[in-house]
């Protein structure tokens, strides 16, 4: 199989990570040497990006080669285009993997090599909390609450089988961002997730599950607000209604005979 020799590039994007950030490099560079990461850091107050230069350089140093690279952006602008600049990136300079990654030690290293061994038969894996062997370990209640909720409502909404559809580790092949229409992609914030998952699965792309151990983080804060909670419901809503509009149509048109659309 390709595993081997494919290029593996992990984007982590960072706003005030300076705690996490170390040791999620440190796990990474163990776990899977050979994969590349990009930090996208979004001018973190707290000197995350200078400090990820450090490291980069460090391990340059070490390993003789540069494995971690570091993309400067002006603010925070948002989960949702901070991986659309890293996919850029990694695009760009010919990965044909591209992986999403936290940086706060959620995500663990050491399921990444399960991920990667996934796609030889998907286009996308998606590191899944809520498949049999999936877990989540140290959430409070109301955040246990808000992810099987935004993931029901999601697959409802949207009528597909996926069980964690807004989960942010995960495998995609390079070819599959290729084809997908990415400038289309206007999420900021975490529901950019589903908007990329919902995107893969019209587009016909093998989206795969795996289960994995979401750890939540010991040090620094989340991220999550109320606006990003708030774009997800809007967004799932219209992308759900505008769904509906399109299999009815379908269903219309089969009905009086026309070739009908799968
Ligand atoms: N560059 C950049 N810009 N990075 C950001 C931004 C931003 O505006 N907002 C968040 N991040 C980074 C964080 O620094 C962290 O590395 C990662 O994105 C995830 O942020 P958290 O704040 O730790 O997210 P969470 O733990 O609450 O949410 C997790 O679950 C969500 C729901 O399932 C993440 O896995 C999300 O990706 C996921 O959507
Ligand atoms: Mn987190």
């Amino acid at each position: 199989m390709s595993q081997t020799t494919d290029r593996v590039l992990v984007v982590v994007p960072t706003y005030n990570e300076r705690e996490s950030i170390p040791g999620a490099l440190a796990r990474l560079r163990e776990h899977v040497p050979d994969s590349d990461v990009l930090v996208v850091d979004d001018g973190s107050p707290d000197g995350t990006g200078a400090l990820v230069e450090e490291i980069a350089a460090a391990e340059a140093a070490d390993r003789g080669r540069t494995a971690v690279h570091v993309m400067h952006r002006a603010g925070k602008l948002g989960l949702g285009t901070a991986y659309m600049a890293g996919f850029a990136w990694g695009l760009e300079r010919g990965y044909d993997v591209i992986v999403e990654m936290d940086a706060d030690g959620s995500h663990r290293a050491q399921d990444l090599p399960l991920l990667l061994a996934a796609l030889p038969g998907a286009d996308l894996v998606l590191g899944s909390r809520w498949v049999p062997g999936g877990s989540v370990v140290n959430w409070p209640a109301n955040r246990l609450f808000l992810s099987r909720g935004a993931n029901l409502y999601t697959r409802l909404a949207l009528g597909f089988p996926i069980k964690d559809a807004t989960g942010g580790f995960r495998a995609y092949r390079a070819d599959l961002l290729r084809s997908m229409a990415l400038d289309e992609v206007a999420s900021q914030g975490y529901c950019f997730q589903v908007d990329m998952t919902w995107r893969a699965v019209r587009s016909g792309a093998r989206v795969v599950e795996v289960p994995i151990t979401f750890v939540e983080r010991e040090l620094g804060r989340s991220k999550m607000s109320q606006t990003i909670v708030v774009e997800a419901l809007l967004r799932v809503t219209w992308w759900g209604m505008q769904e509906r509009s399109r299999r009815l149509a379908g269903a219309f048109r089969g009905g009086r005979g026309a070739t009908h659309e799968a």
